[in-house]
């Protein structure tokens, strides 16, 4: 995580809103924005930690798996860049661009090719900084981001991912989008510029409360397990009333869904790693619990796993 944090009273003094409007409508308080950091060094650092965690020597990773939509570089992938800082010389290393959705949908690619066989040990980052895509005078949007990164290495055994369903809608990419740079080029005689993240918030609360308790409760029924059996529900940071409306149409008590975004803000592609990390080393995990991760985000994208610890 970036060290600069920034509080709802900070962006009280940049746009029109307050600490009271923020934390009502997101749950969110402070957040932390990268002033030093890059992607690509939040996301070694979350790689190092998690490669620690699980004793396992960077030479000995087959492949890195990175969902971001905020890299350094348009090329190179931040996953090159992250095998490059860890010395990672045995694994292939490339992005997955899923936005929100986009550290379950590595970390569910990752599992197809343990799977099929193809790699063994895999390490998956999710990583943003959106704080560079921001418009910082729209406060719609302004306050809701923070950087981060988080990581897991997975390796092949029977526990873990056990199930999952990764759904895109397309025709809905207008809802949360950011351009990358605008037309710009010798035969209009403009520069390319950066373009800043636009959303329609009201949409995409709409889209989650549906999309998510649907796509859980599917990952549910065709791994044949029972919600009851589910001792968490690690889904997306994105807002707290998100949350409670999915646990309620889930008919799930809210202390199945811990929640972290008061102190981080929605860290997109970041925030379910960086949960996930938070309750392992408070050891809340034990060994066969069951767990669902949920996850959306642009695109439209939306995504569920079952996974054993
Ligand atoms: O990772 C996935 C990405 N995004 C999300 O998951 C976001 C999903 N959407 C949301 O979380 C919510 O829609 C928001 C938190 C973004 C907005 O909450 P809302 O309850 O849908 O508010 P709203 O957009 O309906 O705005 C209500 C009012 C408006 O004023 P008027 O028109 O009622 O006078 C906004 O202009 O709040 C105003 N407003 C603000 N006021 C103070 C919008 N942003 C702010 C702000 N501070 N930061």
């Amino acid at each position: 995580m970036p060290v600069q944090m920034v509080t709802n009273d900070d962006l009280a003094r940049v746009v029109d809103t307050s600490d009271e409007w923020i934390a009502e409508r997101t749950g969110i308080r402070q957040r932390r924005i990268a002033v030093e950091e890059s992607a690509s060094h939040m996301a070694s650092e979350a790689a190092r930690r998690a490669l620690e965690n699980a004793g396992v020597e960077p030479e000995a990773l087959d492949l890195i798996l990175v969902g971001t939509t905020s890299a350094d570089h348009c090329f190179p992938s931040a996953a090159c860049e992250v095998q490059g800082e860890l010395g990672a010389i045995h694994a292939v290393a490339f992005d997955i661009s899923a936005a929100c959705s986009g550290f379950l949908f590595a970390m569910n690619n990752l599992q197809a090719f343990i799977r099929a066989g193809i790699y063994r040990t895999g390490l998956v980052i999710g990583v943003d900084c959106l704080s560079k895509l921001i418009d910082w005078k729209d406060r719609s949007t302004c306050v809701l981001f923070g950087d981060g990164a988080g990581a897991v290495v997975l390796q092949a055994s029977d526990k873990g991912i056990q199930h999952s369903v990764m759904r895109s809608d397309g025709s809905k990419w207008q809802v949360l989008s950011c351009v990358s740079r605008t037309n710009g080029n010798l035969l209009n005689g403009r520069m390319p510029e950066p373009g800043y993240l636009y959303m329609n918030g009201q949409e995409v609360f709409k889209f989650a409360v549906k999309k998510v308790p649907e796509c859980i409760n599917q990952v549910l029924e065709e791994s044949g397990t029972d919600i009851e059996e589910i001792k968490y529900f690690i889904l997306h940071q994105a807002n707290y009333r998100i949350i409670e409306s999915v646990a309620k149409r889930l008919k799930q008590p809210m202390d199945k869904f811990p929640m972290n975004m008061e102190y981080y803000g929605n860290t997109s592609a970041a925030t379910i790693p960086v949960l996930l990390d938070e309750m392992n080393r408070e050891g809340k995990l034990n060994s066969e619990d069951k767990i669902v991760l949920s996850g959306f985000g642009a695109g439209l994208t939306w995504g569920a796993t079952l996974l054993e610890w």
